[in-house]
Order: C-alpha cells, then sequence, then structure tokens
C-alpha cells in the first residue's frame, strides 16, 4: 500500500496536485442504465469528493474510472464488457489507474468480475459506496477490492448528491430503494435487494435544497414509488408526494416508476389536486395477455391494468401515460402478443420503453421457464409493438397542435442555436425559437407542428 503511493510520490514532479487526495485525484464516472443509477452516481461522487476526487469528464487523465452498470438485459452487460475493452490501453499507459465496476452487475457477478476481467481493481454494489474511500485505498494497495453485501437499510438518506446534470433545472431524488415484487423475468431485486424507504424528513430537505439552488423540476425515484412507506403507514407515497409539491408552487415535481398493482386512487388524487405535479405517469405492462402476466409473475390481469387506467382517466383526465413492453416472455403465443398490441392501441400509450425478453440468470423464469419464443419471432413481435407505438405517439402528438401548454426550458436544442427545448406537464418534448427565454424558465407555448417524437412550437404571450 505504502510502496506504490511512495513510488508516485517519488515519481511525481515537485507539487504535483494530482497526488493529493485534497481535492486531487481525478474521477471519472460512467453511468448506465436507468435513473435510479444516476441518482446512485450522484451519492457516490458526494462520498469520493469527500474522500478528495474531484469528477473530470475527460477519462483519459482519470486516476479512477468507476462505471455504474446495468444488468437488466444481457446486451446491457455485453456493451459495458465491450467499455471495458477500451479501457484496458489506459492501464498499459497508467500503472496508477484504477477500474472499478459499481452498480446491479457488480451486484450480479461479484468477485466473478475481476477473475474474468483482470483489469478490474474494485467490484461495489449499490449498497457499500459508503465503503469506497476505503476500498479506493485497498485497491491502491494493489488488492483487489470487492464489497457486494446488501442492506436492510442503507438508503444513503443524509447524503447530499452532487448533481451530473449540469442543466440546474432538474434533479432526481432517491426516495427508496430495491424492489420486493419478484417478477419472474426481473434481476433488479437480486441486484438491489429488499425494499427499503428513504426517511421523508431527509428527502424534503433534499427537495428544499434544490429549490434554494433554483432548481425547477425534482423527479422522485423508487423502483416501486406506490410502496413507499415510512414506519408503518406513518408517511405512504400519496403523503410524500403532496408534500414535496407543497414546498414550492414553482416546482414541478415528477415521480417514477408507479406499479399497477399498488397505484391507489389516493395517489391519483394528489396528483389532480395540485398543479405542480406533472401529469404524466409511467405505469408500465409489460403484456396485455393476463396468461403472460401470471408468468411474469406481475400480481395483475389485464382487466385490472384496464381499470387502473379508468381511475387515472377519471380522476387525472389530462395525464399522460407511458409503459414498457416486454416482447416474447417464455411461452408467449401469437394469440397473447395480440393481446398486447390491443392493449397499447385501447390504453393509446403517448410513448414506450419496448424490449425483447433477454433471460436473467437465477431468476424464477430462467430456473423454470425455458426461453422458448425463437429470436425471429421475438425480433418480429417487438417491430410489431414498436411501430405501433410511433403511430400511437404521433396520433398522441396529432391531437397537441395548437393547443398551448407551459413549458419548463430545459436546454439548447441540438439542431439549432436559436431553438431551446423544454417540456410539458405531460412530459413531451417541445421545441421552439428561444426569443427571450432561458433554461430554467416557464413559457407558454402554442404547438404548431409535431412528429411522432416531438412537437414544434412557439412562444406566445398569455
Ligand atoms: N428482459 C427484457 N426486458 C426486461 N425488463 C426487465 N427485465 C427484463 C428482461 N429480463 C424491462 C421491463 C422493465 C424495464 C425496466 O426493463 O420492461 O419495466
Ligand atoms: Fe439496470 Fe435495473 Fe439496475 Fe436500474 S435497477 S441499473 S434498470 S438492473
Amino acid at each position: 500500500m505504502v510502496n506504490i503511493l511512495a513510488e508516485r510520490l517519488l515519481k511525481a514532479k515537485p507539487f504535483d496536485k494530482n497526488l493529493y487526495r485534497k481535492g486531487g485525484s481525478k474521477l471519472y464516472i460512467e453511468t448506465h442504465g436507468c435513473q435510479m443509477n444516476v441518482a446512485d452516481s450522484e451519492v457516490v461522487i458526494s462520498i469520493l469528493n469527500k474522500a478528495g476526487f474531484g469528477v473530470i469528464e475527460d477519462y483519459k487523465s482519470a486516476d479512477l474510472i468507476l462505471i455504474n452498470t446495468c444488468s437488466i438485459r444481457d446486451n446491457a452487460e455485453q456493451r459495458i464488457f465491450n467499455r471495458l475493452n477500451e479501457f484496458k490501453h489506459l492501464k498499459k499507459r497508467n500503472k496508477f489507474l484504477l477500474i472499478g465496476i459499481i452498480g446491479c452487475m457488480a451486484e450480479r457477478l461479484k468477485s466473478k468480475l475481476v477473475e474474468r476481467e483482470k483489469l478490474v481493481d474494485l467490484v461495489i454494489g449499490p449498497d457499500a459506496y459508503r465503503s469506497l474511500p476505503k476500498l479506493v485505498q485497498q485497491a491502491e494497495s494493489g488488492q483487489k477490492a470487492i464489497n457486494v453485501l446488501l442492506s436492510r437499510e442503507e438508503t444513503y438518506a443524509e447524503i447530499s448528491p452532487v448533481r451530473i446534470n449540469k442543466n440546474g433545472v432538474s434533479a432526481f431524488v432517491s426516495i427508496m430503494r430495491g424492489c420486493d415484487n419478484m417478477c419472474s423475468y426481473c434481476v433488479v431485486p437480486f441486484t438491489r435487494g429488499r425494499e427499503r424507504s428513504r426517511d421523508p424528513q431527509t428527502i424534503l430537505r433534499e427537495v428544499q435544497e434544490l429549490i434554494d439552488a433554483g432548481y425547477k423540476e425534482v423527479t422522485l425515484l423508487g423502483q416501486n414509488v406506490d410502496k413507499y412507506n415510512w414506519q408503518n403507514g406513518m408517511v405512504s407515497f400519496a403523503n410524500l408526494l403532496e408534500m414535496t409539491a407543497k414546498l414550492d408552487p414553482n416546482l414541478r415535481v415528477r415521480f417514477s416508476t408507479s406499479y399497477p398493482q399498488d397505484m391507489t386512487d389516493e395517489v391519483l388524487h394528489v396528483i389532480a389536486k395540485y398543479e405542480n405535479i406533472c401529469k404524466y405517469i409511467h405505469l408500465p405492462v409489460q403484456s396485455g395477455s393476463s396468461a403472460v402476466l401470471k408468468r411474469m409473475k406481475r400480481g395483475y390481469t389485464r382487466e385490472w391494468y384496464m381499470n387502473r387506467i379508468r381511475a387515472i382517466r377519471t380522476i387525472v383526465p389530462d395525464c399522460a401515460i407511458s409503459s414498457d413492453f416486454i416482447a416474447g416472455f417464455c411461452a408467449e403465443t401469437e394469440a397473447e402478443h395480440k393481446e398486447t398490441l390491443s392493449i397499447m392501441d385501447w390504453v393509446g400509450f403517448d410513448y414506450s420503453y419496448m424490449f425483447k425478453y433477454s433471460e436473467r440468470p437465477d431468476t424464477y423464469a430462467a430456473k423454470r421457464m425455458p426461453d422458448d419464443v425463437p429470436e425471429e419471432i421475438k425480433s418480429r413481435r417487438l417491430k410489431e409493438i414498436i411501430d405501433l407505438q410511433n403511430t400511437l405517439s404521433l396520433r398522441s402528438n396529432q391531437k397537441d397542435v395548437g393547443k398551448i401548454f407551459k413549458v419548463l426550458v430545459e436546454g439548447k436544442s441540438k439542431k439549432s442555436e436559436d431553438r431551446l427545448f423544454g417540456r410539458n406537464s405531460q412530459n413531451k418534448v417541445i421545441v421552439f425559437d428561444k426569443k427571450d427565454s432561458k433554461i430554467g424558465d416557464y413559457i407558454m407555448v402554442k404547438v404548431n407542428e409535431c412528429s411522432s417524437a416531438t412537437l414544434l412550437g412557439e412562444i406566445v404571450e398569455i
């Protein structure tokens, strides 16, 4: 341990500040997977900042590279292995460079990761980030450092995340961790452990700090936000949502992800009651067939889901709804696939995330159900789902042409210097000529044109 540090010091030019932890060491962190991972990376940065690491954008000059990983589908993991290969030459150039795999893949593969990938020095699961500074020290001494212990309590409650998204307008706030649903296809309960809710006081404090720093939007995050439950029902998700909305009427509040089985009417009434709670619910259905949902162990039927949609339409009439779909789950028949297409059409989802089923080791499905839908059929079904969603998204966007929306300006349009983009309450992206507006403003925009992905509009005075 001492040796490597001593060697570094001896070789260093005098006053090379990069050698010293007091703000000197350079961390490059890359985040794959879901929003939860983004929130986690922000916690990791906070922990490592205190240990003297500063974040840099260019990995080539990093002292420590961390990849926050996703295991949800096989292709997500393959992408990360490919990325690791790209880092190989850096290790040859700089033998002090440390590379760590953190997050879901670290949790799933544990020490197998260091056995398979010699260049990996650290493997750290999602509940072990507090041990990062100690483990980095251990890795510096030349020992592989692994901590993949899952916890029933850890929520990083009092840690103030250091924001990655630098727009200064919207931020993620983690409200719970883990998942107890045990859907038969899903690796998440294995990688993120048991469900636990974060102390509401620390959540509200974090949101207040964001408001004080000028932020205009927060997204409350959890694998299943409807199961948020602080101290046996003392604070439910509906309560938390309401308390957050009341902090500041100018703060937009979003949340993700909702679960059909658990989403209550109480939550819907809270959404309806507050203008600043966004009228957008991501409510993944996965399949439109009750038989497939049963095999997926989702705990609800097609009819139940349709009833939840009816409840949304009644209580929050202007609400946008999006979903996730899995094409070609175990033993899925053509008729079952058609039920997915028909529920999509019935709901008229505004947006969806769509995937082919990918068998994940150790899940119930992997152990008990053959992954027996041939690849070409999975691909064809996925394409049918995507094509239908494109039609539905276009139809939904066309309905917005001519309407005026309150938009929170989030950034510059990629295509034109003179244009900005923002979102309306329904989470739809709207691009417009910037005029006098700037990032962080609320403006009124009239929609003039659309594609299936974007709305185009102009600022109007009201
Ligand atoms: N294969 C394909 N898609 C999956 N998802 C979760 N597990 C799998 C899997 N094994 C999808 C679900 C979930 C989203 C985050 O990823 O649709 O809602
Ligand atoms: Fe990927 Fe799921 Fe882990 Fe998020 S929780 S990073 S989606 S495996």
